[in-house]
């Protein structure tokens, strides 16, 4: 029997990984697929996903603020993800659906508490908070090496400008956004129940394949 992260009857499922691992393609498929099945299925993402939060997207994404202190930036995820939980993930998960979400607090604890070094315990503790005690029910997690991840996210876009397109995130030197990913297998280990790693550099039909049976079987508990 599954233990739910939450009290409501629907069902929460994020995504999750280092840039360029292909989150926001599968995601998109494995609603779609839901939709197909009849499943009252909302896709959503963060930080973002609610008009306030899409504000707070744009300060702390924005290239102006390469100053923005740590601290400042785990409190302004957790602002974008309180609004969103609020607003559009309890109310559906309340009436019974399905939210699919791209990327949702363990983004805060392998970008802010393992790469920004700000420690898992406190941004743990800021979650709580955050999310009105809402967690996944399960965690679909793309694994790619660093030097390929960037590659792939730099590349879908302008190859000439590269230094336009990237985010303040993104800008992070190729050393940060390596804890990132080794802070998303630390938490994988912690939690094999919930969170399933899948190999990024798979072909994208063979992922997709297995999301499936993943979700499926968690959905059929
Ligand atoms: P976005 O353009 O949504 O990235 P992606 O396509 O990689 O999902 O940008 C979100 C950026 O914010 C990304 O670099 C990951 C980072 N992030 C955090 O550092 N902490 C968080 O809690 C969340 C949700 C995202």
């Amino acid at each position: 029997m599954t233990v739910k992260n939450h009290k409501y009857k629907g069902w929460f499922i994020t995504f999750e990984g280092p840039e360029g691992s292909g989150k926001s393609t599968q995601s998109q498929r494995l609603c779609d697929y839901l939709k197909k099945a009849g499943h009252d299925v909302i896709m959503t993402f963060e930080p973002g996903g609610t008009p306030i939060a899409n504000q707070i997207r744009s300060i702390i994404l924005s290239r102006e603020n390469v100053k923005m202190a740590p601290c400042c930036e785990m409190f302004l995820y957790a602002a974008s993800r309180a609004q969103h939980v609020s607003e559009v993930i309890i109310p559906h998960i309340e009436k019974g659906g399905i939210v699919v979400c791209d990327r949702f607090t363990d983004s805060s604890l392998a970008y802010q508490a393992y790469a920004r070094e700000i420690g898992y315990e406190t941004v743990s503790q800021v979650q709580k908070y955050a999310t009105y005690g809402v967690g996944p029910d399960l965690t679909i997690m793309l694994d790619i090496p660093t030097e390929i991840g960037l590659d792939r996210t730099f590349k879908k876009r302008n190859p000439n400008k590269i230094e336009k397109s990237a985010d303040r995130m993104e800008l992070e030197n190729i050393e940060f956004h390596r804890k990132v990913r080794d802070g998303y297998l630390k938490l994988a280990s912690m939690e094999p129940e919930r969170i399933k790693v899948l190999n990024a550099e798979e072909a994208p039909d063979e992922i997709y394949k297995k999301i499936i049976e993943i979700v499926e079987s968690k959905l059929s508990c």
